[in-house]
């Protein structure tokens, strides 16, 4: 028994904001430094009154739809994100009210920007031992809340959305191998240190981020990973046919492909239109590649993701 994407939504809120519109509502920076340095040119940033659950709401409709599969058969949600709508009950738990979903098993996943691919598998081994069959897995995020705008060197990486996949049980392949880690000591790299602590708020509530720290962790982490992931399933990473990985650099995307052996037109990049979501940018990108005919069933897919913790995974699968 296999577990098989079979449907993938996404969700973008509002009308793009580029990084000349940034500079407009007064971020002090350089539309060709931020394109030089990460590939982003736009984000989408949600209005105020929007929650997390409901862009993975959207997201998750058209997963569902297009694997035409209604919201009462799924028995599994796992929802990523690191922008819960409050701290409980669990997001996951939210949007299956919203889908009017009654008896699905429901939970969140905190990995920050590998949550997608700790929730796929996650998922994998609840659908390959039988107890689900049919799961909804969502990454959703709106990380402009949590983002200090005077940070230049951090405000103009992210962006909000969510993406979602339909995974169900299948005798045809399928998710061929998944593998993730942490290091928890890379922790201060990369985080949200605050907290809520009776009525305020203890410590820094915004990201904060050591660039270059991230940037040589993220570099050597994706590939290390890639290799094993590919090598636990006999596959070779430059037989994959599309490359999808975690949407936060263009630089990092780049030199991470080139050693993998995989050549820049079996990339999936759309981090030019929506920046760093997180754990929405690899359904993200997953949804625009089905849609525009970029991926085809029956290629091989491999994901892969890096964000804090530090945390990291990948996923080989057959779509
Ligand atoms: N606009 C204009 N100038 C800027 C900006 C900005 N938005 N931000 C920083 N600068 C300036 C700095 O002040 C500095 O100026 P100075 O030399 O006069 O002091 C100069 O640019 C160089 O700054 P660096 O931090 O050295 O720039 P770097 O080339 O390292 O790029 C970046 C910064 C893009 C953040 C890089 O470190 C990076 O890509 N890191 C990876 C982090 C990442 O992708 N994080 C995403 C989240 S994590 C994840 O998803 C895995």
């Amino acid at each position: 028994m296999f577990a098989r994407i079979t449907g993938v939504g996404g969700s973008l809120p509002g009308n793009p904001v580029t990084n000349l519109d940034l500079i407009r509502r007064g971020v002090d920076s350089d539309d060709d430094w931020i394109i030089t340095r990460t590939g982003i040119r736009a984000r989408h940033l949600a209005t105020p009154e929007t929650l997390s659950s409901d862009l993975a709401l959207e997201a998750s409709r058209k997963a569902l739809r297009s694997a035409k599969v209604d919201a009462d058969e799924i028995d599994l949600i796992i929802l990523a994100t690191s922008t819960p709508d409050c701290i409980f009950p669990g997001t996951a738990c939210l949007l299956q009210a919203k889908l009017g979903n009654k008896s699905a098993m429901t939970f969140d996943i905190q990995a920050a920007c590998s949550g997608f691919v700790y929730a796929l598998t996650i998922a994998e081994k609840f659908i390959r031992t039988g107890n689900c069959k049919k799961a909804l897995i969502a990454g959703a995020e709106i990380l402009s809340r949590i983002l200090d705008w005077n940070d230049r060197s951090t405000c103009v990486l992210f962006g909000d959305g969510a993406g979602a996949v339909v995974v169900e049980a299948s005798e045809t392949p399928g998710i061929l191998s998944c593998v993730a880690h942490a290091d928890g000591a890379y922790h201060s790299i990369l985080t949200v240190p605050g907290m809520v602590y009776g009525d305020k708020i203890i410590g820094h509530p915004f990201l904060k981020m050591d660039g270059h720290a991230v940037f040589r962790f993220a570099v050597r982490a994706l590939f290390d990973i890639a290799e094993k992931c590919c090598a636990n399933a006999g596959v070779p990473p430059g037989d994959v046919d599309w490359f999808v990985p975690h949407q936060a650099n263009l630089r990092i995307i780049n030199s991470t492909a080139k050693r993998l052996g995989i050549g820049p037109e079996r990339i999936v990049v759309t981090l030019d239109a929506h920046g760093n979501t997180s754990a929405a940018s690899i359904p993200l990108a997953l949804d625009v590649a089905v849609g525009d005919g970029r991926i085809q069933r029956g290629q091989k897919l491999l994901l892969e993701g890096v964000g804090g913790g530090m945390t990291w995974g990948a996923v080989l699968l057959e779509f």
